[in-house]
């Protein structure tokens, strides 16, 4: 298959470029390296596959209809892999438009795109972020009336509900793919675990927010990736929401223990109360990407953790 991946050069992006490639898939990546995190990172995400021949690259913003009209125009693309986003729910409280013009414009410019050259799949990167003010003990797709705690959650909503609108009006099929909170090699700067790695690795301060009793039903980047895989298989229904999850929540307290007795230095902890962008708990039931995807994650979160120390600025 010829796949289109927006985003390859990010953390999820590079995981699911490299493993389509292994499996002999052609792969079109796009990225505009958004500055939300260094260059550099990114460059080094696609160092084990920008070379591969099943592997072209360009740097591009999916809100750029031009250029991404010119990418449509010249691949022959089988299915999108739409990962391109402005991540962060903090962040976004702060830069709302900018959350609004790539998350939700850049998805319909990559809608828009497969309308006019006839591309028939998309998988979608949503997230448990969508869930809000959830007070539901296990999270599962067909929850509604949820109340988003941030804008970049509020894009990620927006987003399937301009996708669900695509399918059903222009016949595109799609898997909106609810992510929950995504761990592993690469993971982005901002996110807790590589944070709270490098503060206790340097002795700085780390930020708890909360009492530590909040907890994130972590997922392993491998099994993610492994969904994501799946979705592009997928073909029984035009339209689905499916969660990605592990069905295993840990709480903050436990992270930071688990990494101060990996690393083998005690945390620097200072408390602050929670932002009111974040969600207390995650909890994903997994049961529909079970069912539809043969969804099985493999790697238990302390397997994961340990590997993720191991591998720390590889
Ligand atoms: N990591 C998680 O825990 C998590 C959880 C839920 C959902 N998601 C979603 O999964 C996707 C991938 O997340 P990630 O953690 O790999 O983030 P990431 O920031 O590492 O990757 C996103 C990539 O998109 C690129 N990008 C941003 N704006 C763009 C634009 N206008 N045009 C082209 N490229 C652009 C960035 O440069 C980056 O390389 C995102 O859509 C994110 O919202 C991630």
């Amino acid at each position: 298959m010829n796949i289109l991946i927006t985003g390859c050069a990010g953390f999820i992006g590079s995981w699911v470029c490299q493993k389509l490639l292994a499996n002999g898939h052609k792969v079109v990546g796009i990225d505009n390296f958004d500055p939300f995190y260094d260059k550099s990172i990114k460059q080094h995400n696609m160092k084990e596959f920008i070379s591969n021949p099943n592997f072209s690259f360009s740097e591009v913003d999916i809100t750029d209809m031009g250029s991404l009209d010119n990418i449509f125009n010249g691949n022959d693309v089988d299915v999108v892999v739409h990962l391109a986003a402005k991540a962060g729910v903090r962040y976004s409280g702060l830069y709302p438009l900018d959350y609004l013009k790539t998350n939700v414009f850049g998805t319909l410019c990559i809608l828009e795109c497969m309308k006019k050259y006839g591309v028939k799949k998309i998988i979608f990167s949503s997230s448990s972020s969508v869930y809000g003010n959830c007070t539901a003990e296990k999270f599962t797709e067909d929850l509604t009336n949820l109340k988003q705690l941030s804008v970049y959650a509020q894009t990620k909503k927006t987003a399937e509900d301009y996708i669900e609108l695509y399918s059903r009006r222009y016949g595109i099929n799609a898997v909106c793919l609810r992510f929950f909170t995504v761990y592993g090699k690469r993971q982005r700067p901002d996110l807790a675990i590589t944070k709270f790695t490098s503060q206790i690795r340097n002795g700085e301060i780390l930020t708890m927010y909360g009492d530590g009793s909040s907890y994130r039903d972590y997922t392993h980047v491998e099994d993610i990736s492994d969904g994501i895989i799946s979705a592009i298989y997928y073909d029984q229904t035009p339209y689905e929401i499916i969660n990605l999850g592990c069905e295993n929540p840990v709480n903050l307290s436990y992270l930071i223990s688990l990494l101060e007795k990996l690393i083998g230095k005690k945390a620097n902890i200072k408390t602050e109360p929670v932002p009111c962008e974040d969600m207390i708990r995650t909890y994903a039931d997994i049961s529909k990407a079970k069912k539809l995807l043969n969804y099985i994650p493999k790697i238990k979160f302390q397997d994961g953790i340990s590997k993720f120390i191991e591998d720390f600025n590889d």
